[in-house]
């Protein structure tokens, strides 16, 4: 039997740590840019986010594209697009690729294979292998690693070795059974509980990292969540908070994701938001990122995540493995296509 989703999803800072010693920038033809889009959806598609975070920090411009087509502005600003789907049989993701080749765009395949790895094959496109047979939300850790060498050949980004390998030794001492990182998450998905999680970050390096959350939370757990971000909550969504207040105080519990390099502006909105918020729900808590470099700061605070969906799961006795309903859409979606 292979492993389960729990598991795989504990290898993350093994995934990272995987040489590409086959992935050598002068093998693959992949030209410089000024600009890139990531084209994926899902668990494939949130590696791209992480990935903006990265870009930005650069000062180069960066974009995910979840949809099919490509956005309007592609045929003039004619991007690198990389094409991103673990299975290689998401059908957005394919009908972008198809749309990059017909605009003459350069691209890359971050795939493990499927109808896009083919597509790549036949067209003479550079794929970036992903290890077969796993769900695509396990692969995280193998996906962000090509995705990060190939806009780095594109000099899109730079991430240093030491920027990998505090992300590394971070990512696996949280996932370490009994680390204080364990527990916290542990005491997170107890306070959370069977009930809806609501995910607060910041615009930039926790944004994507609360998606990640409520993917995982969705996936993993089988429960609602849902992200929303500072400061633009403070602007509407704090007003929503008082109808419903006997739903909200028994059903909703808030995670803020704290970074030590949020603007001191993000920081006292957080005070001010979680004290008008706390006795709308029923917890509210917060997780701070570890680290130095941003890559290592975004993955801190996803591992725990990650543990956090796990916990859930556990303690409403679900099993994190199947997705039925996405499958179900896929398979019904594919019929209607024929
Ligand atoms: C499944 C998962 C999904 C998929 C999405 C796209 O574990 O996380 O969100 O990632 O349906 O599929 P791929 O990644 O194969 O393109």
């Amino acid at each position: 039997m292979g492993e389960t989703v729990g598991e795989v999803t504990l290898g993350l800072a093994e995934q990272l740590a995987t040489d590409l010693p086959e992935l050598s920038p002068d093998e693959f033809a992949i030209p410089q840019a000024e600009t890139a889009l990531v084209c994926g959806m899902g668990g494939s598609a949130i590696c791209g986010d992480l990935a903006v975070v990265l870009a930005a920090e650069k000062g180069y411009r960066l974009d995910v594209h979840r949809d099919y087509g490509l956005p309007g502005w592609a045929k003039k600003g004619r991007p690198l697009v990389l094409a991103v789907s673990y299975s290689g049989n998401t059908e957005e993701t394919i009908s972008a690729a198809k749309k990059a080749l017909r605009l003459s765009l350069p691209i890359v395949a971050i795939t493990s294979g499927g109808a896009l790895g083919t597509l790549a094959e036949g067209e003479g496109i550079p794929i970036l292998p992903v290890p077969t047979g796993r769900e695509p939300r396990t692969a995280f850790g193998f996906i962000l690693r090509r995705l990060v060498f190939g806009l780095a050949a594109a000099g899109i980004v730079t991430v240093g070795d030491d920027d990998f390998s505090e992300a590394v030794q971070i990512t696996s001492e949280i996932l370490r059974p009994g680390s204080a990182s364990w527990n916290l998450a542990d005491d997170l998905a107890q306070a959370i509980g069977a009930r809806v999680g609501v995910i607060y970050a910041s615009t930039g390096l926790t944004a994507p990292v609360a998606q990640r959350w409520k993917t995982q939370i969705n996936e993993n757990a089988k429960q609602a969540a849902w992200v929303s971000l500072l400061p633009e909550l403070d602007h509407n969504e704090v007003v929503g908070w008082s109808a419903l207040r006997e739903i909200t105080r028994s059903h909703l519990a808030i995670v803020s994701l704290r970074d030590h390099g949020e603007h001191e502006a993000v920081a006292r909105r957080f005070a001010h938001t979680r004290s008008l918020l706390e006795d709308q729900v029923i917890w509210a808590g917060e997780v701070w990122s570890q680290g130095e470099s941003a890559l290592a700061r975004m993955l801190s605070l996803l591992a725990i995540g990650d543990l956090v969906s796990l916990g859930l799961a556990r303690y409403t006795g679900t099993d994190p493995e199947p997705i039925e309903q996405i499958e179900y859409l896929k398979r019904k979606l594919r019929v209607d296509g024929d």
